[in-house]
């Protein structure tokens, strides 16, 4: 049984995130979708928030579990008895760091593989960091995260500006 970790700041998910959840918890028994709690900047949205819009989105898939994680990725990954780190990649600017860290934590852990899913060619431009920018500045945030998560984001926003 092949449990994979899909980790990140998700901040917030996007339909980029959810397409490579939707790919790996097709390809992997298990997906634990590995919230990081340690920040050094200030999100959008708390740590709570966070793990909950994703909980309310991966609700469709059976064999998708969200867990929050602080500290190091390859000691969550060992708690959580899983064999892979599932990462996505959308350009060859995302390759450098990605490899490092792959390379960072096979050192710190041999037994642990980090595979990389392609981002989907029609989100290959999408980050949370552009969503949160679209909304601050009122842009149309539709194509790009789930409605409940639009909806969380403009709320967001606005009780931010009052
Ligand atoms: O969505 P992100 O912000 O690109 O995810 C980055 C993440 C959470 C995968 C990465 O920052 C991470 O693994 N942080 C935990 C600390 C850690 O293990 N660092 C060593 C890896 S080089």
């Amino acid at each position: 049984m092949a449990t994979a970790v899909y980790p990140g700041s998700f901040d917030p998910i996007t339909y980029g995130h959810l397409d490579i959840i939707r790919r790996a918890a097709e390809v992997f028994d298990k997906v634990i979708v590995g919230v990081l709690k340690n920040q050094t900047k200030t999100p959008l949205f708390d740590f709570d928030e966070r793990v909950e819009m994703i909980r309310e989105v991966v609700k469709e898939f059976p064999n998708v579990e969200v867990v929050s994680f602080h500290g190091l990725l390859i000691e969550f990954t060992k708690k959580m008895n899983a064999d892979v780190i599932v990462r996505g990649i959308r350009a060859v600017s995302d390759f450098e760091y990605e490899l490092m860290m792959a390379q960072t934590n096979k050192q710190l852990n041999p037994e642990v593989e980090t595979m990389f899913f392609a981002t989907s060619a029609k989100y290959s431009f999408l980050s949370s960091s552009t969503v949160r920018e679209l909304a601050m500045f009122d842009g149309d945030i539709t194509p790009f995260v789930p409605d409940c998560v639009r909806e969380r984001i403009n709320a967001k926003i606005q009780a931010n500006r009052a």
